[in-house]
C-alpha cells in the first residue's frame, strides 16, 4: 500500500468512496468535503493503482487538523485507516507539531456508525478533550479528540 498526495483523479476517486459511505456522510457533508479537498491537503491510500482510502488535513498553530477520512467499505478493517493516520503523524512530527486534532459525534450520541468511528480513534490513541455545543440550528454537537505526537 502506498500513501501519496492526491492527484486530481485520486481526488475524484476519494469523493466516490465518500459518496458510498452513506451512513457517515450526507449531501451537505459531501458538498463541504469537496470544497475542503480543494482548499486543503489530501492524501490517498493506493493499492494496484486504485484508491482505497483518503485523509484530508490542514495545520493550524502547531497542530494537524484531521478534517475528513474514509476507507472504502470493502477495504475496511485491513489497516488502511491506521496507515493513513500514521502518515499524518509522521508528517506532523516532521514539523515539530504537538498533536493531531479531529472532531466527531459525541459518545453521548447513540448513532451506531459513529460509535465505530470513535472506536477507531480511541484505539489509535486519541483522547477526548472538549465538548462543543452546536451553535447553528440543525448542526450536531461535536467532541474534539486529540492525539499527542
Ligand atoms: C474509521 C475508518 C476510517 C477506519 O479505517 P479502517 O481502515 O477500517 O481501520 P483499520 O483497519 O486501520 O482499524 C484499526 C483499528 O481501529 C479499530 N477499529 C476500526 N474500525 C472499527 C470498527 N468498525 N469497530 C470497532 N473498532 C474499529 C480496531 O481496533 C482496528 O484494529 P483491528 O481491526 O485489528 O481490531 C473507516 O472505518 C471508515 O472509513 N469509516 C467511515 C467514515 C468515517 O468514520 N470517517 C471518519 C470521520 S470523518
Amino acid at each position: 500500500m502506498q500513501i501519496i498526495k492526491a492527484t486530481k483523479k485520486d481526488r475524484a476517486e476519494a469523493m466516490k468512496i465518500a459518496t458510498d459511505l452513506k451512513d457517515w456522510f450526507n449531501k451537505e457533508g459531501l458538498k463541504n468535503m469537496k470544497i475542503d479537498f480543494e482548499l486543503n491537503n489530501l492524501v490517498v491510500a493506493k493499492e494496484d493503482g486504485k484508491v482505497s482510502g483518503f485523509l484530508c488535513y490542514s495545520s493550524f498553530s502547531g497542530k494537524m487538523l484531521l478534517m475528513w477520512m474514509g476507507v472504502a467499505k470493502e477495504a475496511q478493517r485491513k489497516g488502511v485507516g491506521q496507515e493513513l493516520l500514521k502518515w499524518l503523524e509522521d508528517e506532523g512530527r516532521k514539523f515539530g507539531f504537538h498533536a493531531i486534532e479531529v472532531e466527531t459525534l459525541p459518545d453521548e450520541d447513540s448513532y451506531e456508525p459513529y460509535q465505530r468511528t470513535r472506536a477507531f480513534y480511541y484505539k489509535n490513541g486519541f483522547e477526548r478533550v472538549l465538548y462543543k455545543k452546536a451553535r447553528v440550528q440543525g448542526w450536531d454537537d461535536q467532541i474534539v479528540l486529540e492525539k499527542k505526537l
